[in-house]
């Protein structure tokens, strides 16, 4: 059976959908200019792209519903952290770290909850680092925090989760053993790649400033 909202409460979470709308569009708006800002007047850009999404009624239904709570606007307003979602690309893990401590020093936003599952990956092998961060938006004389989950990955991070979440929609959560090894072997190959592809960018960068360096072995650095 499909779970749907009544006519009344999916008529009041369309409303809401609006407000959380602008709420990720505020937050949409000082991260594009600090992009801009890095892009055109500072030496590293630790974005590589950004973007947003609204969750669809239909995945907001169903994730109530799982929660065993009724189907109304005000209860996703309640139970869910993840309405308006951002998530920032970055070039490398150190750049999460940088942005996540300017997302902090932002003036006008409160931060919820952090959780660092890029130094303690879930047991899927799931890396990110996630804030949950109230934003302020003023309308109808009023001014409202809408509450915004940014999650800031990089590209490697993102292709497995990708093709991850795509695994546990198919399987609907329930994902063969094997297929989960699997998922587990290629999050560390690719936590591993992002560690070399760092260090590439580090030796790079020595060459840049300096000319002629005598070049670092990577297998030496590396953890794994
Ligand atoms: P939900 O998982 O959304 O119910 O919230 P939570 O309170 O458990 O927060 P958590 O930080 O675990 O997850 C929030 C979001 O991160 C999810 O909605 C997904 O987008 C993403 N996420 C978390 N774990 C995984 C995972 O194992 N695989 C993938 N592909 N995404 C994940
Ligand atoms: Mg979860």
């Amino acid at each position: 059976m499909k779970i749907r909202f009544s006519e009344e409460e999916f008529a009041r979470l369309k409303n809401l959908l609006r407000i959380y709308a602008w709420g990720q569009q505020t937050l949409l708006t000082k991260l594009n200019i600090m992009h801009e800002d890095f892009r055109h007047f500072q030496d590293n850009n630790p974005i590589e792209h950004i973007k947003g999404r609204i969750k669809a009624p239909e995945s907001i239904a169903q994730k109530l519903h799982n929660k065993g709570v009724a189907l109304t606007a005000e209860n996703a307003k309640k139970h869910l952290k993840d309405i308006a979602g951002v998530r920032i690309i970055c070039p490398f893990a150190k750049d999460i770290y940088q942005l996540a401590e300017l997302l902090r020093s932002m003036p006008d936003v409160n931060i919820l909850a952090e959780k660092d599952y890029v130094s303690a990956p879930k047991p899927s092998g799931y890396r990110s680092y996630h804030i949950v961060m109230e934003i302020p938006v003023f309308y109808s004389g009023k001014a409202e925090n809408v509450v915004v989950e940014v999650q800031l990955r990089t590209e490697a991070m993102n292709f497995w989760s990708t093709l991850e979440h795509k695994a546990r929609y198919k399987y609907h959560n329930h994902i063969p053993q094997h297929l989960c090894d699997e998922l587990v072997i290629c999050a560390s190959k690719i936590a591993e790649l992002d560690e070399r592809m760092f260090l590439i960018h580090e030796i790079i960068s020595l060459i840049n400033g300096e000319g002629e360096v005598p070049l670092p072995r990577i297998s030496a650095h590396i953890s794994h």
